[in-house]
């Protein structure tokens, strides 16, 4: 199972179709030096086959930002899973806590979509998790990622050989600028981890499953993540939209 490091570029509604086709020419260019570890761009939906072409079956790999839990039917305006694989994606974030906010994705719905993806061959689900500020501020955090993993992921099956990445990411970190601290963290990433091995046992968690975290990761802060024992990469927003940023955090994390 591959368990390299990985860092996935989450581009969000931030970038045109031009802007993101620039921004992937660069990033295809550039990244041609460094071959360990795992590179995923997910632009917006409308530039992702021009994405494809650029990146052309390479190393860096295609994510998609959302997905319908459905894969064909009456369903107007949702891509589903299948559609998504077809259009080159081998990942797909669910749950994003932008997501859950602005177009009021719900448990169920991300439930939904986990498990569909995870029927879908060769389509790794990115599966978001995350407190709040005032969920931190009550001491909640714990509880909140517990039941965040139970509603996404109880009842279902991960086979021998599927991957699954948890993306811890707390909510009031995301743009505000300011990362978590390191140790804070380690500390989330192994509650999750525990609600995990609760779930699936630990086997199945150790094999299959990496955890990586997301929220202000720029070019400075992320020295102090990348030794942490159950941190295994990063989701960027802001800092990824700069080729050379990106590619500092990257050589950081994978390099
Ligand atoms: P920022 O890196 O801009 O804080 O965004 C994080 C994020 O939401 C990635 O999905």
């Amino acid at each position: 199972m591959n368990k390299d490091h990985i860092i996935i570029a989450n581009w969000k509604m931030k970038l045109g179709i031009n802007e993101t086709i620039e921004l992937a020419k660069k990033i295809k260019d550039k990244f041609k030096k460094i071959d360990k570890g795992e590179v995923v761009v997910c632009p917006n939906f409308v530039a992702l086959m021009e994405v494809k072409k650029i990146l052309n079956g390479g190393k860096i790999k295609l994510g998609g930002q959302t997905v319908f839990w459905e894969n064909r039917g009456a369903y107007t305006g949702e891509i589903s899973p299948d559609i998504l694989a077809e259009a080159g994606c081998e990942y797909v974030i669910i749950g994003h806590s932008e997501r859950r906010k602005y177009v009021l994705e719900n448990y169920e719905m991300i439930h939904k979509k986990v498990k569909t993806v995870l029927g879908i061959d060769n389509l790794i689900p990115i599966v978001c998790v995350g407190e709040d500020a005032k969920e931190r501020k009550t001491d909640r955090r714990d509880f909140v990622l517990v039941d965040q993993l139970q509603e996404a992921f109880g009842g279902l099956n991960i086979l021998k050989n599927q991957q699954v990445i948890v993306a811890y990411e707390p909510i009031w970190a995301i743009g505000s600028g300011v990362a978590i601290e390191p140790s804070e963290a380690e500390y989330a990433h192994k509650i999750v981890r525990l609600a995990l091995n609760d779930i699936f046992g630990m086997q199945t968690v150790d094999n299959n499953f990496r955890i990586i975290y997301g929220g202000s990761i720029d070019t400075k802060n992320v020295e102090n993540f990348v030794d942490l024992e159950n941190l295994d990469g990063v989701l960027v927003g802001g800092g990824s939209l700069d080729i050379d940023n990106f590619y500092k955090i990257a050589q950081a994390i994978i390099g």
